[in-house]
């Protein structure tokens, strides 16, 4: 083959030799390395124009214009392009019976490359968008009919596809919960309390009367933290068993009267079943004043219940032991799912286990050993203490029927109390 070298000259232009010869064959041959090497260069911009390093987008079109007009100016630069080159040393020369085939070629030639060149600015500007994001949608969508398949996919601007579903958030059912219980207390003129989850012996236990080695501990199914046998048993580090170390720490804060909510989370060793979990969520209240009795108590708690859970439901105040309140007592509320009646669809009610009762929190008056330790007169002050499960409310309130259902972050069961 008559070779016909067609040198690079930078990146993609070129310098069009003289033809050594007008022969049919040198002619084809110099066009097809023109096409090939056009071919080649429309490749080599693509790859740079794809790799475009700018991360400032606002700089970005014009390095990506730049390389595109580069590309053209190459090609079809009036005095200089290739198109100009091949016009003026091998069309304008040949001798008049090959000036047909040159002319034919040539025709094709310009073609391919004005093709090339108008790809080439709508690949740019493709790029730009890519490389700087959608800035202005209304200015991407412009471009669309230009651009690639591939460009397109990868911006996900398939136009005709139905819209993507964006799910609205829904409240946890046990914050919701917690909410709606800390608000009925709000509106009673309570405040709210946090204390931390990590607790000491002497917040979680000591202050609240339970001396150590007391057997009331061991309800408490407590997980201790490690490594802490050398401290003194008041300091070493626990899991909160429950709310009731925040009465201990508002009490050091505040003198009466206090009345405070205290939300949290809490942690025991129970192995996770329906109707057990590590972790779980109790509502605490403490209200300390002159004169408390536990009239209000009743009356505090059964106000609560009714707002929680209906005016129809009843309380009942059933006795119980905490070392911290003397005296106490379980409250529990006539039974939602029947009524209070025992049965119900002409069988024996299963919540209630047919009792008419349903057993819901822990309460009772501050021991007066309590106010030692925070050093409020039992002579001057009273007050009341309750706290409840959070979950315990929630599955009764929606009817769940598995604890584990508030843990396991499944949005089927989640996105049903949006
Ligand atoms: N802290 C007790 C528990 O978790 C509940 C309780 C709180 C009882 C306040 C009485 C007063 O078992």
């Amino acid at each position: 083959m008559t070779s016909v070298r067609v040198r690079r000259k930078k990146r993609v232009a070129y310098t069009v030799p003289k033809l050594n010869d007008f022969s049919e064959q040198t002619i084809r041959a110099a066009f097809a390395t023109v096409r090939h090497d056009l071919d080649e260069a429309i490749e080599a911009l693509k790859n740079e124009l794809d790799t475009l390093d700018e991360p400032d987008a606002k700089k970005a079109p014009s390095k990506a214009d730049a390389k595109w007009k580069e590309f053209r100016d190459a090609w079809k630069a009036r005095k200089t392009g290739v198109l100009t080159q091949i016009r003026e040393q091998w069309l304008r020369v040949v001798p008049p019976q090959t000036k047909a085939l040159v002319g034919s070629e040539f025709n094709r030639l310009q073609v391919k490359v004005d093709q090339a060149a108008d790809q080439m600015e709508a690949y740019a500007r493709d790029s730009v968008i890519w490389e700087s994001g959608v800035r202005d949608f209304a200015e991407a969508l412009k471009g669309l009919p230009e651009w690639k398949a591939r460009k397109r996919i990868d911006l996900g601007l398939d136009i005709t596809l139905p819209g993507n579903r964006r799910p609205l958030g829904a409240e946890h059912p046990i914050i919701k919960t917690m909410n709606e219980m800390v608000s009925v207390f709000r509106n009673l003129g309570y405040s709210i309390e946090e204390g931390p989850e990590i607790e000491t012996d002497y917040y979680n236990f000591e202050s609240l009367n339970f001396p150590p080695n007391h057997p009331a501990r061991d309800t408490q199914d407590t997980l201790f933290i490690a490594g802490q046998e050398s401290k003194p048993l008041r300091d070493r580090l626990l899991l909160r068993t429950h709310t009731s170390p925040v009465q201990i720490r508002t009490m050091e804060k505040m003198k009466p009267p206090v009345r405070v909510v205290c939300p949290g989370k809490v942690h025991r060793n129970d192995a996770p079943d329906a109707t057990h979990s590590p972790i779980f969520h109790q509502i605490e209240g403490l209200a300390v004043d002159t004169n408390i009795t536990f009239c209000d108590l009743k009356g505090t708690l059964d106000h609560a219940m009714k707002a929680f859970f209906g005016s129809s439901v009843k309380t009942r105040f059933y006795p119980s032991f905490f070392p911290f309140t003397e005296p106490s007592a379980d409250v529990q509320i006539s039974c939602i799912f029947c009524g209070g009646k025992g049965y119900r669809d002409g069988g024996r009610c299963p919540q209630c286990k047919a009792s008419g009762w349903i057993e819901l929190l822990g309460c009772g008056m501050v021991d007066p050993n309590v106010y030692g330790f925070v050093d409020y007169d039992p002579k001057k002050f009273s007050g009341f203490a309750f706290g409840m499960g959070v979950e315990r409310i929630a599955i009764l309130k929606y009817g769940v029927d598995d604890i584990q259902l508030f843990f396991q972050g499944d949005v089927r069961f989640l996105e049903q109390f949006g």
